[in-house]
């Protein structure tokens, strides 16, 4: 079938398919402009920034465990203002759809990240992270709360007209609550899920593996319970979902975009495979072509399971 509709909406921006590079596996984007065209990808998000440049966590930082991985890298970045002088002109050069991943330790450094990005040529979205398990400050706090999430969502769309979609967290009871605040707060989008807190231990010296002691668990082993929670939040609002967690092949985008994500963010897979975007798409292709679809639009939240409830309920 020719002429398949990759086009995505989210908000008031339009990407030109559903792919996204995850935030914190993609570097700041142009790190990968020689392996990747940036503009094959529906775009890009950054690495999360704070105002401030920030050290991050000592190594070790990274374990590689039983389908995943786990990090701890505690939000290493060059801060904002960096970001706009040094990467964002390159990335306009090079065609990007830039979504900026923002990190607050307070309310106000949220809004004054999400005003200053505002102002700055070349920005498409601001994605923000209220979701890292691996800082002490902010981030986290505000995301398990729906009150925290409510004030943050609220505050930044008072001063910004780019689309806003916090980042959630799956480290809490109940995601699509945290998401029907975050749409009552006038968000745009949410995007679901960052990473499990999850830790590793050395037996033979009885220390955990990681300098923070915990850290974030992402990659295949995820995957079932990140669709799990893209499937709740798409019974629970309106707005678009952007699902992740765990995709590493076309199947497994079009298992979160048939649970409801609009769109789907790649993260872990590009340190097994940083050339996996071009098989995305043509696998994506090749299914919309057998299943006769012309718009990938058409596919989302489209999971039949009306007769697994009727199981459920006559069992
Ligand atoms: C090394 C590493 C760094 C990350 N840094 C960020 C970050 O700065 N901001 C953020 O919101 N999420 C960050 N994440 C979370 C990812 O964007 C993504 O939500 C998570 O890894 C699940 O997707 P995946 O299984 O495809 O990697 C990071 C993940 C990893 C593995």
């Amino acid at each position: 079938m020719s002429g398949i509709d990759l086009t995505t909406r989210i908000g008031s921006l339009e990407l030109r398919n559903p792919l996204m590079a995850a935030s914190g596996c993609f570097g700041y984007g142009v790190e990968y402009a020689d392996a990747v065209d940036l503009t094959t990808l529906g775009a890009v998000v950054s690495k999360g920034l704070f105002l401030k440049e920030r050290s991050g966590h000592p190594p070790q930082r990274i374990v590689e465990t039983p389908s995943g991985m786990l990090n701890a890298i505690g939000l290493q970045g060059i801060g904002v203002h960096r970001y706009i002088k040094e990467k964002l002109p390159e990335l306009r050069r090079l065609g990007a759809t830039n979504v900026i991943n923002i990190c607050g330790s307070t309310l106000d450094e949220y809004v004054e990240l999400a005003r200053i990005l505002s102002d700055a040529e070349g920005v498409h979205a601001l994605e923000i992270n209220i979701s890292c398990p691996n800082i002490k400050e902010g981030g986290i706090t505000f995301g398990c709360s729906l009150h925290g999430t409510f004030d943050v969502v609220s505050a930044i769309k008072k001063v910004t007209h780019l689309p806003v979609i916090p980042k959630l967290t799956p480290n809490v009871t109940d995601v699509a609550s945290i998401a029907k605040s975050a749409e009552d707060a006038g968000a745009d989008a949410v995007s679901l899920v960052n990473t499990f807190l999850a830790m590793a231990i050395d037996v033979e010296t009885r220390r955990p593996k990681l300098s923070n002691i915990v850290g974030g668990l992402s990659g295949p082993a995820i995957r079932p319970i990140a669709v799990r929670m893209v499937y709740e939040c798409r019974r629970a609002i309106k707005i678009p979902i952007i699902g992740m967690g765990g995709i590493a092949n076309a199947t497994d985008v079009l298992e979160f975009m048939i649970a409801g994500a609009t769109a789907v963010q790649v993260g872990t897979a590009n340190f097994v495979d940083p050339f996996i975007w071009s098989k995305l798409l043509d696998g994506m292709r090749d299914y919309l072509t057998r299943h006769s679809i012309a718009r990938i639009a058409d596919l989302v939240g489209t999971v039949d399971t009306s007769t697994r409830e009727k199981q459920w309920i006559s069992s």
